[in-house]
């Protein structure tokens, strides 16, 4: 593997100037203000927020409000929406408009949720590809943000869209899509596939992120090199790793001590506890400490405690025993 820093550039969304073009994927239920916070402090260029219902929001929903909160040092700034109706769209744009943190727009187009898909929104959108235009249009009349999309690969093998879905970004100013090499129909099973992402890159001229099985320096550097894509996206290797973002940046893979990993877990968990009190930093941190300590010796048995636990205290005593025991092993 060659040095990967030939390919970490600062990249432009737009009149967006981003630092850097290694960014933080959307993930519901992950990548809330507290992850965002966290992965932050290893400098990706750009972290988006969890996706959230243009037709909720239209309606003024407190809880998807929330889920597009920007914290104060977080710019440039990426929120997400989903949904395949223009008129939600329209309005919610324009409420979004009237918030100064916000520099960019994402839409989803490629959630592959039944209960998303089953109303033509995420990847159900497609299975539409003139709708796909008139959602892009309508977001691109009404918006004094960037606009971006998050695709997939396409909505099953039979279906392959991403090109079509970049060039209809292409020819209506969308500046970036970003590509996950799976079909909906694959969900998150079999690999990504790198070829659709470098025939994107090779077809149209705005940026193009890829997306995809990203848990490595290794491979980023792939990812990088054979698509040639602008940038690269990290989703799930970044849960219980936001170092990921320094290893690449700083282009040498990077493993945390055990006291550097129980100090960033603690922070974690006391942003959580901040950002959404302890009852339910409780349970939303389960599935981060499981990805923090995963591979560690006796990490199983720890997990299973955490997952019983009744309360944060409990949760920082038995992650101060289990790292005690790790250090005097
Ligand atoms: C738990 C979870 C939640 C996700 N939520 C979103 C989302 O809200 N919006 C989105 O565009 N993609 C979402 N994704 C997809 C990821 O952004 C990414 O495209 C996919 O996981 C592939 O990248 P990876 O291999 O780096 O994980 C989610 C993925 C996971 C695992």
């Amino acid at each position: 593997m060659e040095n990967i820093s030939k390919y970490i550039k600062s990249i432009s969304v737009g009149k967006i100037n981003i630092k850097n073009n290694v960014f933080l994927a959307p993930m519901a239920g992950i990548t809330d203000i507290s992850f965002r916070k966290i992965c932050r402090k290893f400098n990706p260029g750009l972290t988006y927020t969890e996706m959230a219902s243009s037709k909720a929001m239209e309606f003024g929903s407190q809880k998807t409000n929330k889920l597009l909160e920007i914290m104060e040092d977080e710019r440039p700034s990426a929120v997400q929406i989903f949904g395949s109706n223009k008129d939600n769209i329209r309005n919610t744009i324009l409420k979004l408009n009237e918030n100064e943190a916000i520099d960019i727009i994402d839409i989803n187009m490629g959630c592959p949720a039944p209960k998303l898909v089953k109303n033509g929104d995420g990847a159900g959108l497609l299975l539409d590809l003139k709708n796909v235009e008139s959602v892009i249009k309508e977001a691109k009349k009404v918006s004094k943000k960037e606009i971006t999309v998050k695709t997939r690969k396409g909505f099953n093998e039979e279906r392959i869209t991403a090109l079509e879905v970049a060039k209809i970004c292409e020819e209506n100013g969308v500046t970036q899509i970003t590509v996950h090499g799976r079909t909906r129909a694959e969900y998150y099973s079999g690999k990504s596939d790198l070829d659709i992402i470098k025939k994107v890159k090779e077809n149209v001229k705005i940026n193009v992120i890829g997306n995809g099985d990203i848990v490595d320096l290794e491979t980023a550097y792939n990812m990088f090199n054979y698509t040639n894509c602008d940038g690269i996206m990290i989703a799930r290797g970044a849960m219980g790793n936001p170092w990921i973002f320094k290893s690449i940046l700083e282009g040498k893979e990077y493993r945390p001590t055990l006291e550097e990993r129980f100090n960033v877990m603690y922070e974690h968990i006391n942003y959580m506890i901040e950002n959404d009190g302890k009852t339910l930093a409780n349970l939303k941190l389960r599935k981060h400490i499981a990805c923090y300590i995963k591979g560690l010796k006796g990490s199983t048995k720890v997990r299973d405690l955490i997952n019983r636990a009744n309360n944060t205290e409990e949760v920082f005593n038995i992650l101060k025993e289990y790292f005690n025991y790790l250090n005097n092993i």
